[in-house]
């Protein structure tokens, strides 16, 4: 079964009842079209899915509908059309409980990394598993693991404008994973970042889905799709389809 599969043209699924099984689609598009007020189309009529455990990379020229994609997944926006479904659940009929339920098994990383300046970077990672609850003593352990496991182990203590944004970055990182996610949408996490930075998350992105995160990630950069070596997805025009590898040169 491939990893991903998109094409507008596809048959949907007959039912309407989820076709993925929690574990085994974490990320579905069900015929859906979306535009905005301004008249601008995103999506139209597109089917998609992610096998859960895949990396896949999302490109597309500048306002395609990238970032509308990944907010169709974390609940941000709503389709005018269609379905979309995270671990099998249709998100957009989900309400309370439930929904806030779903959106703990999606983490999101923004290219403008979202920190609160005021807090410190432990706080930052830390802010969303107090908003939910957890002990105070489970805080304190999950927090620096997820530090750890982005290299900034020893910052915990720092404000946000202390770090550079390769490193700011990587707090934005530790803080969607910290909850524990099934799922982690990157939204340009490496756009403000020089190479080496990039390079740098995209390997602890990479780690992550080795770990068993399903990873869908946007980018402008082509040398970083080169090198990523994952299924690369591309919208245009309301239609979002698997780009074809170039076929290497014969040899000589
Ligand atoms: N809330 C909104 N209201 C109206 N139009 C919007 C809204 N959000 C996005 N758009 C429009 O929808 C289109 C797609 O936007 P989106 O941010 O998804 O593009 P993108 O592919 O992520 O672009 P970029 O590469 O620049 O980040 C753009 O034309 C944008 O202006
Ligand atoms: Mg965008």
């Amino acid at each position: 079964m491939p990893i991903a599969s998109a094409h507008p043209s596809q048959k949907p699924a007959a039912s309407l009842e989820p076709s993925g099984s929690a574990c085994g689609i974490p990320l579905q598009l069900q015929q859906v079209t979306k535009s905005y007020r301004s008249g601008r189309f995103c999506l139209d009529n597109v089917n998609f899915q992610l096998q859960a455990g895949a990396f896949a990379l999302l490109t597309g020229p500048s306002g395609a509908g990238k970032s509308t994609l990944l907010k169709l997944f974390y609940g941000a926006e709503h389709p005018d059309r269609g379905q979309v479904l995270v671990q099998g659940q249709y998100i957009n009929r989900l309400r309370g409980r439930a929904l806030a339920y779903l959106r703990r098994q999606v983490g999101v990383i923004f290219q403008d990394y979202k920190l609160l300046e005021r807090r410190t970077v432990a706080e930052n990672v830390g802010f969303v598993l107090a908003a939910r609850g957890l002990a105070w003593s489970e805080i304190q352990r999950r927090v620096p693991a997820a530090l750890s496991l982005v290299g900034l182990a020893d910052r915990g203590n720092c404000f946000p404008d202390a770090l550079s944004g390769g490193e700011q970055q990587r707090v934005s990182i530790a803080r969607a994973i910290v909850g524990q996610p099934r799922i982690l949408l990157a939204d340009e996490p490496t756009g403000n970042l020089d190479r080496q930075n990039a390079l740098q998350v995209l390997k602890i992105l990479q780690q992550l889905n080795k770990k068993g995160l399903t990873v869908l990630m946007t980018t402008h950069d082509p040398h970083l799709v080169e090198i990523a070596q994952a299924p690369v997805w591309q919208i245009q025009a309301g239609r979002l389809d698997p780009v074809t590898p170039a076929q290497p040169e014969a040899a000589q």
